[in-house]
């Protein structure tokens, strides 16, 4: 079975309390799919006061991540089957394409900063950086918890293939609309072609929604 390792490193752990414990992703959990860790890589500083950043070179504002505690906390669970990835509004733009490559992964350990910033060389161990969208956020947990959940419904039996392979941005298309009970509500009425029982027609419809709804809503997808 195919199994998967997430490695959580933060200083806010209690922030993903609750998250891995609903719905799918607690069922992947439960069925051995993937093991998630969070860790709080304030335990691997060698500050006796427990500091784990300081103030800038050159001066500025706020307080930068130092190097020691995350390479330490590295060091200690990377093997040669780890996938490094540091989560920073300058990393590449996250997306389905690199989150199907990394479900192919065996062990991934994401690196939350926080505050100002971390130190430059930080990134001197990481394999990818990634960002989850043109904003900031206090820090990278939220996108942490962004790239756990994408990663893990694409493994295999999570949710049924047919789930995904029909997502929106399977080869760069928004997905077509879906409809259930009742056919009409407040005057709405279910496109017709889903009631006929003509698979193929079926087919054809959803396909040109797919490419309707892209090139009205994101026709930068097809672009690519
Ligand atoms: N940390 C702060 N903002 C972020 C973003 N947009 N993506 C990834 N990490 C971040």
């Amino acid at each position: 079975m195919i199994h998967i390792k997430i490695d959580i490193l933060t200083l806010f752990p209690h922030m993903f309390d609750g998250v891995f414990e609903e719905s799918i992703l607690k069922r992947a959990i439960e069925e051995g799919k993937v093991t998630i860790r969070v860790i709080n890589f304030r335990d691997y500083t060698d500050d006796s006061h427990g500091k784990v950043d300081d103030t800038p070179y050159g001066g500025g504002a706020g307080m930068v991540l130092r190097c020691q505690p995350i390479f330490d906390c590295v060091k200690s669970l990377r093997t040669e089957d780890s996938k490094v990835i540091l989560l920073t509004p300058s990393g590449v733009p996250y997306k389905q394409s690199i989150a199907y490559d990394l479900s192919h992964e065996k062990h991934i350990i994401l690196i939350c900063g926080h505050y100002e910033g971390f130190d430059e060389r930080i990134k001197s161990i990481c394999d990818m950086e990634i960002s989850i969208g043109d904003y900031v956020l206090t820090g990278g947990e939220v996108p942490a918890m962004v790239l756990v959940d994408s990663i893990t419904r694409l493994l295999p039996g999570v949710i049924t293939d047919e789930s995904y392979q029909n997502d929106s941005f399977q080869e760069n298309l928004l997905d077509y609309p879906t409809y259930t009970k009742p056919r009409v509500w407040n005057g709405l009425e279910v496109p017709s072609v889903l009631l006929s029982g003509n698979h193929e027609e079926i087919r054809k419809y959803r396909q040109e929604e797919s490419l309707r709804l892209t090139k009205e809503k994101r026709p930068d997808l097809l672009d690519k």
